[in-house]
């Protein structure tokens, strides 16, 4: 089976740009050119859902220039792309905390959201300065403040209310996430919703990741039994 939401955690561009001896910026350059072609391919394979951790929460811990680099690529993506994104029918959302990201920023994630809403052919999830312990808390407090102001009973809060508090409410869970540059951890990426995910990590680095990968990484996960916590088909037969 393929799958209908795949997410994935964009490592590496440091590392590329260092081996060709060019700065961390020319790699960030570089992984948004892999961005534009992974969402031109994930649309060509029939994947619904793509979701890219393009800033978590944790990276404003890096050098000031680097966290300005990485703020001017979004404003330049949105600006050059959204345009051809909605062309082609391609449904944006932003996930993370927007309280104190710059205003300008603000209304263009906004603006991407606003004019793509009724597109139906794809849709792109970009998780900006998102942190999964971070969503997950502000969904428990905006519940917890619901319970106390008397509008929601606690036994009423299950795994349906608990997601719909999430930044992805309204967003299947990802089937697959795939992680470029060998690293082999979830670095605080969709936590709640990865439950029943499947892993695959490349050892390319992001800029170099191409079609070929996207495809291999898909083939590997539709070779695999999802068992969801129950017994295989085989086991079940038995
Ligand atoms: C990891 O590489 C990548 C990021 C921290 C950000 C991902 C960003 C992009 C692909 C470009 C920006 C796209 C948008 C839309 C803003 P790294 O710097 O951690 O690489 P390293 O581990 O080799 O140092």
């Amino acid at each position: 089976m393929k799958p209908a939401h795949v997410a994935i955690i964009m490592d590496g561009n440091g590392r590329w740009a260092e081996a060709r001896g060019l700065p961390r910026r020319a790699g960030h350059r570089a992984g948004v050119e892999a961005l534009r072609k992974a969402v031109r391919s994930v649309g060509e394979l029939g994947v619904d859902w793509l979701t890219v951790y393009a800033f978590s929460s944790e990276n404003w811990s890096r050098p000031r220039s680097e966290v300005n680099d990485l703020m001017g690529l979004l404003r330049l993506f949105i600006r050059r792309d959204l345009a051809e994104l909605h062309q082609n029918g391609v449904r944006v959302r932003i996930v993370g905390d927007r309280e104190n990201l710059e205003p300008d920023i603000k209304s263009l994630l906004l603006e991407a959201e606003n004019l793509t809403a009724q597109n139906t052919a794809m849709n792109l999830v970009i998780a900006f300065n998102y942190g999964a312990r971070d969503e997950i808390l502000r969904a428990a407090k905006s519940l917890m403040r619901k319970v106390q102001s008397g509008e929601m009973e606690i036994d009423a809060v299950d795994f349906d209310t608990f997601g719909n508090h999430l930044d992805t409410a309204g967003i299947p869970d990802p089937d697959l996430i795939i992680r470029t540059s060998g690293e082999q951890r979830l670095s605080n990426f969709l936590l709640w919703q990865a439950a029943y995910a499947e892993f695959v990590f490349l050892p390319c680095h992001w800029p170099d990741f191409g079609r070929e990968d996207l495809e291999t990484a898909i083939a590997t996960f539709s070779a695999r039994e999802r068992r969801f916590g129950g017994v295989g088909a085989r086991e079940a037969a038995l």
